[in-house]
């Protein structure tokens, strides 16, 4: 008999997020830490076999969702074939990527043909220097070309994601919408969550989906959507316009009676829940020689002791060790 993802809270879980690196071209500062020269080695790496064999795997379970991310996904060598051969596994019907955009310019129409279904963009500003400021020196002119190859390539919906920071980017909301109006994407907003090494940035200068959202509701009249998917975010129509504006809030609302994912890290570790520190090396299982099924065990017993809710906290809660860059973003 077939065998699901089914956790001791009675949790499906039908999505895996998967990291295939954690280098990024960028080091945004709410994501990446200034010592964060210390990446994986390649060995450390799964290989794409093995990273293809454990979705196989997943996917044998019921898991129906994959996303690719990083560290920054399309610096992984030879990602486009990464893509095909999962978009060719059984059971598998959506494939997506969480990308900086930068190098989109020059993969988005592979990426398609591989079979990729959709992309999440982040984007925090439109200003250069801001940019520069926030992605510790990259170049928004990569982003917008990446963003405009991608909505020519014709990989819709295209989501855009916004971390939104006191002082930071909080001036750029309307901009933001502006933008995401122009282009025919959605836009989600994303309060900062305090992973890694970032706990002051993130409390000091935290702002709420709620106040976001009243930031918005100042030029906007929004009416609330139906949810897709599969994620966490609250979504609203833009009165008069055809896009979605979503809110995530990791920090306010905690969304963890619904959740439905897993991650696995770019060295083959299963991380149960982004906000608690549970984790099993499922690397060290597979490079043992062990069969599918002994390693299907492993993960449905592994998914049955998920977490049973995250415990970010401004003020406390356990400190997330790894920074986003290393678990998957
Ligand atoms: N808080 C919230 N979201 C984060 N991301 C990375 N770091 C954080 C953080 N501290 C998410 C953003 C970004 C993606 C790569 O990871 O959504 O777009």
């Amino acid at each position: 008999m077939k065998q699901f993802l089914i956790d001791k809270y009675n949790r499906k879980i039908n999505y895996i997020r998967v990291s295939v690196t954690d280098r990024c071209d960028l080091k945004c500062i709410y994501c990446i830490p200034t010592d964060s020269e210390r990446h994986s080695t390649r060995r450390a790496l799964l290989r794409f076999e093995e990273i293809v064999r454990i979705i196989r795997c997943f996917a044998n379970m019921g898991v129906r969702h994959v996303r690719i991310t990083g560290g920054e996904p399309l610096v992984r060598k030879g990602i486009v074939s990464l893509i095909e051969q999962i978009s060719h596994i059984d059971g598998i019907d959506d494939l997506a990527m969480t990308t900086n955009a930068t190098l989109l310019s020059k993969y988005a129409r592979d990426l398609k043909d591989a079979g990729l279904k959709r992309v999440n963009i982040s984007l925090d500003t439109l200003k250069p220097e801001k940019f520069k400021l926030i992605s510790r020196g990259g170049n928004l002119e990569d982003v917008l070309k990446g963003i405009n190859a991608i909505i020519d390539a014709g990989l819709n919906p295209v989501n855009l994601n916004s971390v939104v920071i006191k002082g930071l980017n909080d001036s750029e909301l309307l901009d933001l919408v502006n933008f995401s109006i122009k282009n025919n994407t959605n836009i989600r907003f994303i309060e900062c969550m305090p992973v890694g090494h970032i706990g002051s940035l993130s409390r000091e200068r935290f702002i709420s989906a709620k106040e976001i959202k009243s930031l918005i509701e100042k030029y906007f009249t929004l009416e609330p959507a139906p949810s897709f998917g599969g994620g966490p975010a609250s979504y609203f129509h833009i009165k008069g316009e055809k896009i979605k504006v979503g809110f995530i809030s990791p920090i306010t609302q905690h969304f963890c009676e619904s959740c439905n994912r897993v991650r696995l890290t770019a060295e083959g570790i299963l991380r149960l829940c982004l906000g608690q520190n549970a984790e099993i090396d499922l690397r060290d299982y597979i490079r043992s020689g062990i069969g599918d099924e002994t390693l299907q065990e492993i993960i449905a017993k592994a998914v049955q002791n998920k977490p049973q809710s995250h415990q970010f906290s401004i003020e406390e809660g356990i400190p997330i060790e790894k920074p986003m860059s290393m678990i998957g973003g």
